[in-house]
């Protein structure tokens, strides 16, 4: 499948190297074409890797993710313009996270309202589903880093959910431990766990761990 991959971090390297691996062509968006990381992720990811700006990246795309810093994913994706989305299922894998404070940062917008939410409003015809922001890079491409059962919680479009929950098998991640917790409003609560996972993370002195659910 043709892939774009809006953002250049941790996040969309790990992402797209993931889908690179898996057979499927990605592209790598940035403000600007020719941003350093992405020609250095695309030198190495081969002949199905290719980069571009956040307008290419979601043309090429017959479905997004999107990996840009949540404070600015509005402006990404206003950037790679709603014809680039509309009718596409967009993955969105962002925190908002605020370090006017200095460390540890607030979750930017945060309480009846999402990254995930936001997107879903602005772009009314894109099918938003948030996914694999509860986990570090690493993990979200290669979950057998943690044993056990821990959990990945998704929300979002119905109709773009299985097709996720595929896509998220490919990663390794086994369907009974993908947790659908509904619409896109839960992606309220999945954003706001990051002050709970960056608490883990400190206690643990490591990124790679994840939760699991007891019932
Ligand atoms: N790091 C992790 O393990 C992890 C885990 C869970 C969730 N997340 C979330 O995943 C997302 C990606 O994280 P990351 O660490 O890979 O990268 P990041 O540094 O949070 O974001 C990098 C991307 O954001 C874009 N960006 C920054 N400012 C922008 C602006 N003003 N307008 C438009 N685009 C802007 C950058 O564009 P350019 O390419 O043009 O520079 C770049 O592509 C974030 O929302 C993060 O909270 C990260």
């Amino acid at each position: 499948m043709r892939i774009g991959v809006l953002g250049t971090g941790t996040v969309g390297q790990a992402i797209g190297s993931r889908l690179v691996e898996l057979g499927h062509e990605v592209r790598m968006g940035s403000r600007q074409a020719g941003n350093e990381k992405a020609v250095a992720w695309v030198s190495g990811a081969g002949e199905r890797g290719s980069e571009g700006d956040f307008s290419d990246a979601a043309a090429y795309g017959e479905l997004l993710f999107n990996c840009t810093a949540g404070e600015h994913s509005l402006e990404a994706l206003d950037a790679a313009g709603a014809q680039n989305l509309a009718g596409k299922t967009l993955i969105d894998v962002s925190n908002a996270l605020d370090f006017s404070d200095g460390p540890p940062p607030a979750v930017g917008i945060s309480n009846k309202d999402s990254v995930g939410a936001s997107i879903q409003r602005r772009f009314g015809d894109a099918r938003v589903v948030k996914a694999l922001n509860t986990v570090n890079a690493d993990v979200m491409v290669d979950p057998a880093k943690v044993p056990g059962d821990h959990v990945l919680p998704i929300c979002g479009d119905e109709q773009a959910k299985p097709g996720v929950v595929e896509l998220l098998g490919e990663f390794g991640w086994p369907a009974e431990r993908v947790i659908d917790l509904g619409d896109i409003s839960r992606a309220c609560g999945m954003e706001m766990y990051v002050t709970l996972w960056l608490g883990f993370m400190n206690s643990l002195g490591t990124a790679e761990f994840n939760i699991a659910l007891a019932r």
